[in-house]
This record gives C-alpha cells, structure tokens and sequence, in this order.
C-alpha cells in the first residue's frame, strides 16, 4: 500500500519514537505528536515542546482493541459496543488504567484515555514502532489544532520530525467519553463522533456540563475547561452577522469566519472572509474549521467575528471549538 519512501519515512518515525523522541504525525482528526506512552522522559519531552501543563493527561494511540485491553483494567459493554462501531476512528474512551501506565501520561488520574485511529498512516506507525503512542494534538497548549503537516512546521520548526499524511479529513479532535458509576457514557469533549450516531449504538449519551466543572476540583478532563483552541487575533463568537452594522472602514478590519457564503456584495466589504461550507456539509466546515482561523489569524486583522453553525451533529463540535476559542 506504501511506496518505498513511504515506508521508509514510516520506519525511520518508528526508529525515532523507539528511540525515545517525539514525533508529529497525521490521523484523521488532527495531527498528533507522539511519544512511546512508556518511556516517560520522550513522553515528558511531548509535554514541554507543547507547553502543556502536566495535568492535562494524554491520549494513548493503539492498532485495536486486545492491545487496549493490556492497558485498561476493564471494558464495559456500552464501552465494547462504542469501540465495535466507532474504531478504527475519531473516539477517545477514558477506561480504568492499569499499573503498566506511567503516571504521567494519565496526569496521576486511575484513568486512561485510548483511541484506535483510524489514518492509514497513523495505524501503520503504532504497527511499525510495536509500541502504544501518547499524543496530544500537534500545536502549543490552548492554540488550534493542526489539520496539515505545514501547520505542524509552523508552530515547532523543522526540529520535530512530521509524518506527513496530507490534510486530515475529519478536521476536529476526537469525541471523548468516559463513564458515569452505572456504566452510562458521558461526553467529556465533543468530536469527530456525533452523539446522534452514539445514541443509536447505546441508547442514553449524555455531554459533561462544563460549566459545573470548576477551576480548583479535580477535573474529569481538563480539556474541557477554559480558553482552548484559541488564534493569537481576538474572537468573538454571534448567533448571525449583521454586515449592515460596520461601516466599510470598520468591516475591514475584521475577518468573517462563516458557516455558509453570503454573497460576493458581503463577503468584499470585510477585511477577509472565510466559509466552512458552501454547501451546508457539516463534515466539510469540520475539516475546514481550523485551517480557516489559521488563515484568518494570518490575514492581518484586528478582530474574528465567528458565527455559531447549527447545532447538530458534527456542528456541536464546531460550536464547541469556537466557544472555547472566542472565551
Ligand atoms: O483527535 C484527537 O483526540 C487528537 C489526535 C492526535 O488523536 N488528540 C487530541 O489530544 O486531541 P489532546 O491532548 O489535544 O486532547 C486530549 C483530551 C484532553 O481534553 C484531555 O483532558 C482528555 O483528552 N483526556 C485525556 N486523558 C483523560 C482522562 N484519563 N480522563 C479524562 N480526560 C482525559
Ligand atoms: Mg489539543
């Protein structure tokens, strides 16, 4: 399925991680950066190049369910059954850990979060290096996500080495769900699995309140707390853009980041303007979604003005992303 190169920038990945380095490469969600999940000083080498704090714990990548079955104590039959229709894909479960997980990597939690991704070239690194890869997605703590290995390069120099895999194609990270003491799935981070496609494997999902959570309490997962996704340029987020409301000088400073097109009379008058889809693709704004505020950063405006998407499906997690980055 590779050619020669390919398998050869595939294997030489693979000798880096076993090699205890850090290593960005494509999923389908978003890019990764990735360290062997039990060498704790490559997976403390992940945290600083990211800046992250240690207690935001990591995703743990593996080819399938038996390998998660040697990292987790137990896996519940709503888990089973999630994991049967969703991997290899865009779904993150967060299951009792066992001791061979350093610390580290869970933030201290009796939790660890593991996802079979589902990108062709994701799955044969984990094969190629025979290991379990931690990886939080390939950018600063709270900036966007990268969706091209360019994106990568932007924000950690050539220094780290990418798996270039083209553009990922879902575009938003994946869903997160742990489970409540009955056994029920709850939603720690929307994503790439909509929870109308969770409902028809499960029945009853239900979506943490991030607004319950609070700053100073342990915290089910912190990637749902606080500004997050964020570009440098400031955001604000609105139900609907009211163009009539800026003058032309005013328009120009700001930049559109828009579901749907409105038109060319519109979309000129603004200092740049990005659409998700112009087709109300919901799949399509997602993969589109951080690319866009990338650009938009870039374009040199005072201000994004995002506006809300509808809220379904894969538009909740759109929302959600936006929500965080507008915060
Ligand atoms: O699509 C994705 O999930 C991408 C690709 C690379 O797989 N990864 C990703 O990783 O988005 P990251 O580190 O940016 O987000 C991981 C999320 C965070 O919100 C973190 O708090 C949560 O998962 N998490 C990790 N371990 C957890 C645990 N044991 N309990 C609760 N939440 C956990
Ligand atoms: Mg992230």
């Amino acid at each position: 399925m590779w050619s020669t190169e390919q398998q050869q920038r595939i294997n030489d990945a693979a000798d880096r991680l076993r090699a205890g380095e850090a290593v960005a490469f494509a999923t389908e969600t978003v890019y990764g950066l990735g360290a062997n999940t039990f060498d704790e000083r490559a997976v403390a080498k992940v945290f600083e190049l990211k800046r992250r704090p240690r207690f935001d714990p990591l995703i743990v990548h593996v080819e399938g369910v038996s390998r998660v079955e040697q990292l987790v104590t137990e896996m519940s039959d709503h888990a089973r059954k999630l994991a049967e229709a969703f991997w290899p894909g865009p779904l993150t479960l967060v299951l009792p850990k066992r001791d061979a997980v350093p610390d580290l990597v869970t933030s201290g939690l009796s939790t660890v979060a593991v996802r079979v991704p589902g990108h062709p070239m994701a799955r044969a690194l984990i094969e190629a290096s025979a290991t379990a890869i931690a990886a939080p997605s390939a950018n600063r703590f709270g900036g966007v996500s990268p969706t091209t290995a360019q994106h990568v390069r932007d924000e950690f120099g050539d220094a780290t080495p990418v798996l270039d895999g083209g553009t990922c194609e879902t575009g938003v990270e994946s869903t997160v769900v742990s489970f409540d003491e009955t056994g029920m799935p709850v939603v720690l981070r929307l994503g790439g699995v909509t929870v109308e496609a969770m409902r028809e494997v499960v029945g009853k999902v239900t979506i943490a309140e991030p607004r319950a959570i609070k700053n100073d309490e342990a915290q089910p997962s912190p990637g749902m707390l606080g500004k997050h996704y964020a570009p440098r340029t400031p955001m604000e987020l609105v139900d609907l853009i009211d163009p009539a409301s800026f003058d032309d000088r005013a328009a120009d400073r700001i930049g559109l980041l828009l579901y749907l097109g409105r038109g060319d009379a519109i979309e000129q008058r603004f200092g740049a303007v990005e659409v998700l889809t112009r087709k109300a693709d919901p799949a399509e704004a997602a993969a589109n979604l951080f690319s866009a505020m990338r650009r938009l950063d870039a374009s040199g405006v005072e201000r994004i003005i995002a506006e809300r998407v509808p809220d379904i499906g894969l538009g909740r997690a759109i929302n959600d992303r936006l929500t965080r980055a507008s915060r």
